[in-house]
């Protein structure tokens, strides 16, 4: 993996103590809601015995089943999408004879239809349950499993029920650990110092991404060759979290407060949205904070490009670059040739992706949006997992350069507020007549 800010503009070396500040104060876990930096050294201390018991469970659950509905939201559940969508076949859930179940999501929103829609698919099929949830208590996954759990029984019986749901919570509290515990589910545990958004390589994402069929163990590899890579002692412009984190700040301290996440790779849609709850949970509080956009292009192009390139300059792009695509497909020749592109019949379709992607980068800077490239070798489980761990990483040490705490998300809590008081939950009385004033 590479990062290379040749075009981003900006001096970073006048931040390079700040960004060693940064680094030692993850390494002696000593800055501002330390309590929650388990994932800093989680690909390094994974044990052979763990992920044997996650792909255990997860064969489990292959064998019996050919759709596998992951209920979470925000930090369980973003990963696991991110990282299976990036690598399976984009018509995946169209296939026949698939080795792996088709890994379906509830419980990420509270749209009626879209869960209607759900149960109406299951109907009469063969599938599992994996319900994701740190407090145990969020009431969108709550909502969507406990109408899946209610389906699965009535197709299945309850006790065949139980074996096909795998439940990943704290180890004692919450609603869910009672559930399962009662109910005597398989379940992994979600160690408290592993905040929601950091916890995709902890059973989070790695339960549903073996279930899909993906190597966990390369993933990981890939993650511990990054903790190398982005340790406190490499040297400052050797290490690219290091030099993300910089160039990102001095960025913003120009007035850049949008960071757009580029990509011209579909696949990588749902890694750009796990990046966007990453940085935007961490760094956007007591009034600071970079807000994370996303474009997949070309497509977007064709709809945000004007703005990029011609709106309000207060935005620069990190794009990632994927060097090999995985499949080879060439352009033909057309006798006829009406639509003029024979001077491209023989190229590869990613050749001309790739002068898309250079010609917006020379678009783009010559407007006046800096622009910073990550470039990985190509998309596969070990890539994805160095990726990972290089946002993780950069996003500790930009949010501590930035002068937050990198690891809480307090104003995640206001809208729950506000909707237990309009829904009249117990407990929330006196909240309820005073938001029934409002209105
Ligand atoms: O990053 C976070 O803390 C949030 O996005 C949570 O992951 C999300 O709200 C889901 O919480 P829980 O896992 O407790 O259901």
């Amino acid at each position: 993996m590479k990062v290379d800010i040749s075009k981003a503009g900006v001096d970073i070396q006048p931040l390079k103590a700040e960004v060693a500040d940064a680094l030692l104060k993850l390494d002696k876990g000593t800055g501002e809601g330390s309590d929650f930096i388990g994932w800093h050294h989680l690909p390094s201390e994974t044990t052979d015995a763990f992920l044997k018991e996650v792909e255990d469970a997860a064969a489990v659950l292959r064998a019996q089943t050919d759709y596998v509905v992951v209920v979470g939201i925000g930090g369980s559940y973003l990963g696991a999408r991110a990282v299976i969508e990036a690598l399976s076949n984009s018509f995946d859930y169209l296939q026949k004879d698939r080795k792996a179940p088709v890994v379906l999501y509830a419980g990420q929103n509270i749209g009626e239809d879209y869960t209607a829609e759900l149960l109406d698919l299951l109907k009469g099929k063969r599938f599992g349950i994996v319900i994701i949830s740190k407090s145990g208590t969020t009431t969108e996954p709550a909502i969507a499993f406990r109408l899946l759990k209610e389906q699965l029984e009535a197709q299945v019986g309850k006790a065949k029920a139980k074996d096909l749901i795998i439940a990943i919570t704290d180890k004692a509290r919450g609603a869910l650990r009672t559930l399962a515990n009662q109910e005597g589910y398989k379940t992994f545990v979600i160690e408290d110092n592993v905040g929601g958004r950091f916890s995709v390589l902890s059973p989070v994402g790695l339960v549903p991404i073996a279930i899909a069929g993906f190597d966990i163990r390369q993933l990981l590899k890939g993650a511990q060759d990054m903790e190398k890579a982005t340790a406190s002692s490499v040297n400052f412009n050797d290490n690219p979290a290091a030099v993300y984190a910089a160039t990102r700040n001095a960025l913003y301290r120009q007035g850049k407060g949008i960071e757009i996440l580029i990509n011209f790779q579909p696949k990588l849609h749902y890694f750009t949205e796990w990046w966007k709850q990453l940085y935007g949970e961490s760094e956007g509080k007591d009034g600071k904070g970079i807000f994370p956009a996303g474009t997949d292009f070309t497509t977007d192009l064709h709809s945000m490009g004007q703005w990029i390139q011609d709106g309000v300059r207060s935005i620069f792009e990190t794009g990632i670059t994927v060097k090999n695509p995985n499949r080879k497909l060439t352009i033909p020749t057309d006798a006829a040739n009406l639509d003029a592109l024979n001077y491209l019949a023989g190229k590869r379709i990613d050749e001309v992706n790739k002068m898309a992607e250079l010609g917006t980068l020379l678009a783009h800077t010559d407007g006046g949006v800096p622009n910073l490239k990550i470039e990985i070798d190509k998309l596969d489980e070990y890539n994805l997992g160095q990726l990972i761990y290089f946002f993780e990483k950069a996003c500790g040490v930009s949010g501590y350069v930035l002068g937050v705490n990198p690891f809480n998300q307090p104003g995640v809590e206001a809208y729950k507020k506000n909707m237990f008081a309009l829904l009249e939950k117990p407990g929330y009385e006196e909240a309820t007549k005073a938001i029934k004033a409002r209105l």
